[in-house]
């Protein structure tokens, strides 16, 4: 099988995915009879870069790329058909608020019968619906597993293992940043120590207030309300309390008393309706969540059949983000 692929947004997460297409290419040969020939990359930089034949990866990576057509989102249509794409992956910026442009790219990929793939939460919060009622019309798939987090299954869990389980409440810790702050105050640090730390941990950006506002917790948490309860929640449906006003005192004694204070993400079906938040929360000493390392991701699902799974992600950063674009491409390629 031979998957023809354009990837928009060649940053973190696009170089670490083209690292681990290089680096997997005999595997996917062995394993799945699967040959990845990625034959565009774009971004508002490089502009359009394409090749039917296969872009050199290596060159690309060293920034050995001439300009020749620059970037627009309207042009994604038929630079997909000149590259011959049979897949678009979608990794430019996220704007929570609009969810473009990596929508309007997915919109023109699944409409021109490619499958699209992304890591970007944004489509899912403000397009899911559409973009999802498109992939069926065209008989492609739309698969977004990495958008929340990382490589952690997700959505291929509840699509794949978990037929029929209805979501009935969710509990998460989804954000390492908030989690680097508050163990840098249980250890005697200052608020401003643990953006350093969580910065130079790699999982703070130079400015930090989407996560320590608690607004990334939220976006995430939206993409599952959607996506796993069918509940389309907006941002300003989720009480949502960040940990910037949090007294250091409480956050130490939370600490040194067995339980500690994170930022938590939960759901909640209350009668007819879903109740989401995200707040700083004292855990339960006997709760797992509670003696879990601050660069951890974890994810507590209730369903009406399953009634708790628990799912615990270590070690987690941009190249896991980029693993778990790759499972969305060789699921997809090999009909999954
Ligand atoms: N990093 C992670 O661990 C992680 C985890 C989960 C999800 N994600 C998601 O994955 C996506 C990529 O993240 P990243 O860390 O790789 O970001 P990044 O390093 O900032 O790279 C973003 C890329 O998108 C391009 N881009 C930005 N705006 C664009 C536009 N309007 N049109 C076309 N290209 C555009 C940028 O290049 P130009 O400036 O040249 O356009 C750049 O190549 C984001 O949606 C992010 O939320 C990331």
């Amino acid at each position: 099988v031979e998957a023809r692929v354009c990837i928009v947004g060649f940053g973190h997460v696009g170089r670490h995915l083209a690292r681990l297409l290089l680096e997997q290419e005999q595997a996917l040969r062995a394993q799945f009879d699967l040959a990845v020939r990625v034959t565009g990359v774009a971004s508002r930089r490089m502009g359009f870069q394409t090749d039917p034949g296969g872009l050199d990866l290596a060159a690309l990576l060293a920034d050995r790329w001439e300009l020749r057509h620059g970037f627009s989102s309207d042009r994604v249509a038929s630079w997909l058909e000149e590259a011959r794409a049979t897949a678009l992956i979608e990794l430019s910026s996220l704007d929570p608020h609009t969810g473009e442009p990596a929508t309007t790219h997915l919109r023109a990929a699944l409409r021109t019968g490619c499958h699209g793939i992304t890591a970007n939460k944004g489509p899912l919060v403000h397009a899911y619906d559409d973009l999802a009622g498109l992939a069926r019309a065209s008989g492609v798939a739309f698969r977004f597993e990495a958008a929340t987090c990382d490589c952690v299954p997700v959505y291929s869990l509840f699509r794949e293992a978990l037929p029929l389980a209805r979501l009935t409440g969710f509990r998460g810790l989804v954000n390492n940043t908030t989690s680097v702050i508050l163990e840098t105050i249980e250890r005697g640090g200052t608020f401003a120590q643990g953006v350093v730390e969580a910065q130079s941990r790699g999982v703070a950006e130079s400015d930090p207030s989407h996560d320590v506002d608690g607004f990334d917790s939220t976006v995430k948490l939206l993409a599952i309300a959607r996506v796993l309860m069918g509940v389309p929640l907006r941002l300003e449906d989720v009480e949502r309390v960040g940990i910037r006003e949090l007294d250091p005192d409480v956050v130490v004694r939370a600490a040194r008393g067995g339980t500690p204070m994170r930022l938590v993400a939960s759901l909640a079906r209350d009668g007819g309706v879903v109740r989401a938040r995200v707040a700083p929360t004292a855990l339960a000493a006997h709760d797992p969540f509670a003696r879990l390392d601050a660069m951890a991701l974890a994810l507590h699902f209730e369903t009406d059949i399953l009634p708790g799974l628990t799912l615990v992600g270590h070690g987690l950063d941009a190249r896991s983000t980029a693993y778990g674009v790759l499972c969305d491409l060789v699921n997809v390629a090999r009909g999954r």
